[in-house]
């Protein structure tokens, strides 16, 4: 094989990689293929782990939407132990809300779309840890 050749395949393999690892990515974002199941509970303890390793530098290490980037961010991330806000978002609102981020709720883009970097198992968790803070009161 020539050298040409060889990083032309390269390329193209490169390429195809990226095309799949995107629509790979996009299609569990996109909440049509992973519906929320309201039948399927998470573990609200493993919820509070995925929790202290990538929500709390937003949403703080009590929740309460004062973690060390909030200052640098306008909306501010939730309290998510204030009740009178979480108690009006259903469960689905959540899982929504973690898969596709702020924009999926029509919320802020600063709340990041989760569902790029966790299987569906974890977001069931980290819902049952959010409602483990807040029950769903009714909308
Ligand atoms: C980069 C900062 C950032 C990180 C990290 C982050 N969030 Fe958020 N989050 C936000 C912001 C900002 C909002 C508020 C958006 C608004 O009010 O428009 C928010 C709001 C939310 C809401 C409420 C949505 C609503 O409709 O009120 C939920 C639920 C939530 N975040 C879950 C999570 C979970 C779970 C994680 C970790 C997996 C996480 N967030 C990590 C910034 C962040």
């Amino acid at each position: 094989m020539g050298r040409k050749l060889v990083g032309r395949t390269l390329a193209l393999f490169l390429f195809a990689f990226i095309l799949a690892t995107l629509s790979g990515a996009y299609a569990w974002v996109s909440l049509e293929k992973h519906p929320y199941n309201e039948k399927r509970k998470g573990d609200p303890k493993r919820g509070m782990m995925i929790y202290g390793q990538l929500c709390v530098s937003c949403h703080g290490d009590k929740s309460m939407g004062d973690g060390v980037a909030a200052p640098a961010i306008d909306p501010k991330p939730a309290n998510h132990t204030d009740q009178g806000r979480m108690g009006r978002l259903s469960d689905e609102h959540l899982y929504g809300a973690t898969v596709g981020g702020g924009l999926e709720v029509n919320r802020s883009a600063n709340m990041p779309a989760w569902g790029l970097y966790l299987d569906e198992g974890e977001v069931y968790d980290l819902v049952a840890f959010l409602r483990s803070l807040a029950p769903f009161r009714g909308k």
